[in-house]
């Protein structure tokens, strides 16, 4: 029997095969059912900086109001929002991790620093495993130079490693200048392990109505590649873990990903169009490889194909471009 287990975030997992931040944590028979398909943890679907700045707003406008009609306004007129908002994402963070036995980790979707990092504090408290921090940001500004983006997420880390010691994973975009600068630089902050990538929805345009619109897209396995290759690169140069998500598909796919050295996988789009239980296939496909190539754990080949350890480092840079063109005539 092959051993499938990895360590994440300093976090013992049974597989890399772990539920990325969406709607399958929105139901606790969902969740179960991934812990059942085998599923070594689960994230669960981010609380938004803008949720959070809502109720503050909400918060700050209700006792305005309720100070001007009254004479006196106490703390006690202050509403107690005991399911609204962040405060029920807190409680469901909380009951989802009751439910489960496997590792759960709790997701911060935020671009600013600001006062809401004290949700990270209290999403420690709810006894999860570990928090992801989405950086999701989608620059408009010219003003605005890549270097003070960066700044941002830099505080923004700072300041959520300050308000917790649960191991922390950053989200990150594909769309960096220097991935690698930016993942040392995460790396110097305290932060445990990148998740590489967030996936974009990105808005259309219909013609017939001229209007903008957005509907939820599922990933293909081809947008796996760009991951790939960042992993790749990445592993050997950082000392921190690589999470691959985006366009995990198949039990092969994770194994591309552990080559490449990956420690772990996540994925969404693959068991919201096959079944939460594809996830047990996926992991018997894995078994299956590990046996045909005679490997027993995970370490016997996670990163052989990483970019400092492959025959053609090359192949991840623009020269294997430059290359494919001259050689196919393209
Ligand atoms: C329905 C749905 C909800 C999602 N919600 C979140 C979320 O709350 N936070 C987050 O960081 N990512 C969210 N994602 C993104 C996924 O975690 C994942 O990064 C993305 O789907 C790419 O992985 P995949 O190719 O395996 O689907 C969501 C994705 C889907 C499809």
């Amino acid at each position: 029997m092959v051993d499938l287990s990895t360590t994440y975030l300093g976090v013992k997992l049974k597989n890399p095969l772990v539920v990325s931040a969406s709607s399958i944590s929105n139901h606790i028979d969902t969740v179960k059912a991934a812990e059942n398909a085998g599923a070594a943890g689960l994230v669960i679907r981010s609380l938004f900086e803008e949720q959070i700045a809502l109720e503050g707003h909400y918060l700050l406008e209700r006792a305005e109001r309720e100070a001007e009609s009254l004479v006196e306004a106490s703390n006690s007129y202050f509403p107690s929002v005991k399911h609204g908002g962040p405060r029920e994402h807190l409680m469901w963070v909380e009951k989802t991790r009751q439910a489960v036995k496997m590792p759960i980790f709790a997701s911060l979707n935020a671009v600013t620093p600001g006062a809401w990092v004290d949700y990270a504090r209290q999403l420690t408290d709810t006894g999860v495993n570990g928090l992801e921090v989405n950086f999701y940001f989608v620059a408009t500004d010219p003003a605005r130079s890549g270097a003070d983006i960066e700044k941002s997420l830099y505080e923004v880390v700072e300041n959520v490693r300050a308000a917790t010691k649960l191991p922390i994973a950053v989200k990150l975009s594909p769309y960096f200048t220097s991935i690698v600068n930016v993942v040392s630089e995460l790396e110097k902050r305290g932060v445990n392990g990148v998740v590489l990538f967030n996936r974009f929805l990105q808005p259309d345009i219909d013609a017939d109505t001229e209007s903008v619109y957005s509907e939820m897209v599922l990933s293909t396995p081809a947008e796996m590649r760009a991951p790939l290759r960042w992993v790749a690169i990445l592993h050997g140069r950082v000392g921190l873990d690589l999470c691959l998500n985006s366009g995990v598909h198949s039990g092969t796919d994770a194994i591309r990903a552990l080559l490449a050295g990956a420690n772990a996988v996540q994925m969404t789009a693959t068991l919201l169009k096959n079944g939460i239980p594809y996830l047990s296939t996926m992991l018997i496909n894995m078994q299956d490889w590990m046996t045909e190539h005679n490997y027993e754990k995970l370490s016997d080949f996670q990163g052989k194909l990483s970019q400092k350890h492959c025959d053609d480092p090359f192949a991840f840079e623009r020269a294997q471009y430059v290359k494919l063109i001259l050689r196919q005539g393209l």
